[in-house]
């Protein structure tokens, strides 16, 4: 019975915590990237900002996006998938890496259901998603956003969202 499970996604690595100094710099540059753009949230309604950000595969260009919520509230659209909208609209498709920000004391605001099945669509292989938390007073008291010894979860979209619903195109 093993071929019915030879599409399912399985992670390519463990998720591990690790320091933000130890990234590689392009890996900062995208969590710094999805810090900044985090501050043009538009949350009227929650007041919980996300910032998001995707690396295209080709071309190395970084896709930003927000949260932008809405009165209706199904309408909101979360940070993972303002950025990747944005990518896919400006023609990417693939993504090496991505980085979500966000600020819930203790513990590391990971993306949604929804966002982790949108991810998976454009991920035919593993992409890895780094996660960290994002302190607005860093931005008052003109702070490095992110600092050596902060944590950083690596994450990928397949230990996110494991055997999952992929594609029913032949
Ligand atoms: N949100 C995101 O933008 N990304 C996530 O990964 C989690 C949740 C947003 C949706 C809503 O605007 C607010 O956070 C509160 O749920």
């Amino acid at each position: 019975m093993t071929h019915l499970t030879k599409n399912f996604a399985r992670p390519e690595k463990n998720e591990e915590v690790v320091t933000f100094g130890s990234l590689d710099p392009s890996v900062q540059e995208l969590l710094t990237a999805a810090f900044q753009v985090r501050q043009r949230a538009y949350v009227p309604y929650s007041g919980f900002k996300v910032g998001a950000a995707f690396r295209a595969k080709v071309g190395g260009q970084i896709f930003t996006g927000c949260n932008v919520e809405n009165a209706a509230f199904t309408p909101c659209s979360c940070a993972e998938r303002t950025a990747i909208a944005k990518a896919v609209s400006e023609g990417a498709t693939e993504f090496s890496a991505g980085a979500v920000l966000a600020y819930e004391p203790d513990v590391f605001t990971t993306p949604c259901g929804v966002c982790r099945q949108f991810i998976r669509e454009f991920a035919n292989e593993d992409i890895p998603i780094y996660v960290a938390q994002a302190f607005d007073a860093r931005i008052s008291e003109k702070k490095d956003l992110l600092q050596s010894d902060d944590p950083v979860l690596c994450t990928s979209i397949f230990n996110l969202l494991p055997s999952s619903f992929h594609t029913y195109r032949k």
